[in-house]
């Protein structure tokens, strides 16, 4: 970037997260819309929070309203909302907050991007995996029956691809688990990350 001079500020990431005890991490939900990205999100940041930890939640349909509402669901528009997120999360964990993004991101590249952008060992990948064929029966936003409709356009799963992740953290099988058992297993293995050592 030219003419363009970042500086250091005099507190540091280490003493923010020193101050809040904790250590800043990303726990990045990916999946198919209706697979439960949201709900175990929502559902872990509370239980988070009420073990003490500063926690913050990006989730798509909210942000999607909001700082990325310029954007699209074409192939660049989602590239771009992804980018941002990524941006977002390390500027919060810069802040020393423990952050939880639900997006589809339905992207390898742009998954690898993120880890790549906040460091690989802050990123925790979940991959919340139910089959489209349940989504689709579940579709809690009715956004299913448009897209099959033809109404909505470029819908994951539909007309959109999804890319599954290769290697993942945890694998949530949302049509096994409970929302109790699948929240139980993401915090027994995501809070002694969590941890400052
Ligand atoms: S992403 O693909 O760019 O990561 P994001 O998570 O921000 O998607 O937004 C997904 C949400 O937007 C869905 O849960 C759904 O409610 C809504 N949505 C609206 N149009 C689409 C579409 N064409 N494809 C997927 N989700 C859509």
């Amino acid at each position: 970037m030219e003419h363009i001079y970042p500086f250091q500020t005099k507190v540091s990431k280490d003493q923010r997260e020193a101050l809040m005890d904790q250590q800043a991490t990303l726990i990045w939900f990916t999946g198919l819309s209706g697979s439960g990205k949201s709900t175990l999100a929502v559902q872990l940041e509370a239980q988070l929070h009420a073990r003490g930890f500063k926690t913050y939640l990006l989730d798509g349909d909210n942000i999607r309203v909001g700082l990325n509402k310029d954007l699209e669901f074409t192939d660049e528009g989602r590239v771009e909302n992804i980018r941002r997120i990524g941006e977002v999360s390390k500027l919060m964990m810069d802040a020393g907050i423990i952050v939880l993004s639900a997006f589809i991101s339905p992207f390898k590249i742009d998954r690898d991007l993120v880890k790549e952008i906040v460091g690989p060992e802050n990123y925790f990948e979940v991959f919340v995996n139910a089959p489209l064929e349940v989504c689709e029966e579940r579709d809690v936003k009715g956004l299913y029956k448009k897209a099959r409709a033809g109404v909505v356009k470029n819908f994951t799963g539909v007309d959109s691809p999804y890319e599954m992740p290769a290697n993942p953290n945890i694998t949530i099988n949302t049509t096994t688990m409970t929302v109790d058992e699948s929240v139980a297993k993401l915090e027994e293995l995501i809070v002694p990350r969590l941890k400052r050592v």
